[in-house]
């Protein structure tokens, strides 16, 4: 077995952890910097916390960015850039925001469009990039300590990851604190996409063993405290593992990437609107009782489920349902609006993207559409 591991990303975890941002901008060199935000941050006073925090260096801030966001946000937010002249970026946010600075800062010294990069082929290049610090504040992507930036093309109606060497954060912050005012339906879809991260690195057909360990480390602290965070949502614990657990399935991922169920959850947020991690979900159960049945290299999957607790995998399954409609999740198509056969061929027909070839076990289009209709 041969593999490489390389996370070069300066990992800042605890409460209160935000207010050494002026340390970690005079780390990196920063001067004049950008902070991009969602909408709701600068609302509530937040963004302009930060903006105080940072001693002045922090310029301007950029919020035009919806979830899941678009290329046209990036290239706003890096016109933005471009015009003060920044020389570092803030990103504050769940996964959107931190996707759209990430996207940003890598072209941020450059001329074009993030459109010539995310689906023209383009390159990434060391003189065009700023660096950019990742200030986490749901417990999801850990696109903080990713070099992936997932963005959508609204023109091509195409959703797909970018990822380069250069385009890791500098530094990321995890300040469980900031993940209390998180509302329950969203830290049941984020904490969700955590145990999608750690499990389906787990078996993605590039695992490696720093990974491995990682995802039975995350999900074990999934099963144990997710629940505890969607129903007690001021629980500080709760929160604080769950931030943990989302960091620790961010490295698990890093290097293997993800497979089946985020391969499906693409076309299921850009079609019929359902949130990252809830996306992710829908299929992962599914996905854990074929594997473990069709594709249990050396009784690898099975040792996970015991790993968590569980009998075998089919009872590790069973739970990931009930915690699913516990906390109400969709879990069949006709929840989402998904009713007719032709539908269901068009799921089928844009779920075999790139990351359903890294699923332990060969999957053909034939294979999702029957997967789907089992899910009507
Ligand atoms: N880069 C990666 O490695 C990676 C991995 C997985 C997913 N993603 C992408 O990340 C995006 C999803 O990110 P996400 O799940 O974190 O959601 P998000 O960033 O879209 O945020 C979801 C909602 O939660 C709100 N929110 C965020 N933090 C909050 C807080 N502390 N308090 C109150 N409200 C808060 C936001 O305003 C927003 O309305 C998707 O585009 C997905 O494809 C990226
Ligand atoms: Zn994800």
């Amino acid at each position: 077995m041969n593999w490489e591991f390389n996370l070069p990303v300066k990992i800042i975890f605890g409460n209160k952890k935000r207010y050494g941002l002026k340390e970690c901008i005079d780390e990196i060199g920063g001067t004049k910097g950008v902070l991009v935000c969602g909408k709701s941050f600068e609302k509530s006073g937040v963004a302009n916390e930060f903006v105080e925090i940072s001693n002045g260096k922090i310029a301007a801030i950029f919020s035009d960015v919806r979830p899941n966001p678009t290329t046209d946000n990036v290239d706003a937010c890096v016109e933005l850039m471009r015009t003060i002249g920044a020389d570092f970026a803030v990103a504050l946010g769940g996964g959107s925001p931190m996707d759209c600075c990430k996207a940003a800062c890598a072209i941020a010294r450059g001329h074009d469009s993030i459109k010539s990069y995310h689906s023209g082929g383009k390159k990434i290049s060391e003189d065009e990039v700023i660096p950019m610090i990742a200030v986490a504040t749901t417990s999801g992507t850990a696109s903080e300590v990713t070099n992936i930036s997932v963005l959508t093309d609204l023109e091509k109606n195409l959703k797909n990851p970018m990822n380069d060497p250069l385009m890791y954060p500098k530094t990321a912050i995890i300040d469980p604190e900031l993940t209390l005012t998180v509302p329950k339906q969203i830290t049941a879809s984020t904490g969700l996409d955590v145990l999608a991260h750690a499990i389906e690195s787990y078996w993605a057909t590039i695992h490696q063993p720093i990974c491995s360990a990682c995802s039975v480390y995350a999900c074990r602290l999934v099963f144990e405290w997710l629940e505890k965070a969607y129903n007690e949502p001021d629980n500080l614990e709760a929160r604080e593992k769950m931030a943990c657990a989302s960091i620790i399935a961010g490295v698990a991922f890093s290097h293997p990437r993800t497979t089946g169920s985020h391969a499906c959850s693409f076309p299921l947020t850009n079609i019929y609107n359902v949130p990252h991690g809830e996306a992710c979900a829908f299929t992962l159960d599914y996905f854990l009782r074929f594997n473990a049945q069709n594709a249990d290299e050396n009784g690898r999957i099975q040792r996970l489920a015991e790993d968590c607790g569980f009998k075998d995998a089919f009872e590790m399954a069973d739970e990931i349902s009930a915690m699913k409609k516990r906390m109400g999740m969709k879990t069949t198509l006709s929840q989402i609006g998904c009713t007719t056969n032709e539908q269901i061929d068009e799921l089928a027909h844009k779920s075999m993207s790139m990351l359903m070839t890294r699923n332990p076990i060969e999957l053909k289009e034939e294979d999702i559409r029957d997967m789907y209709y089992s899910l009507r």
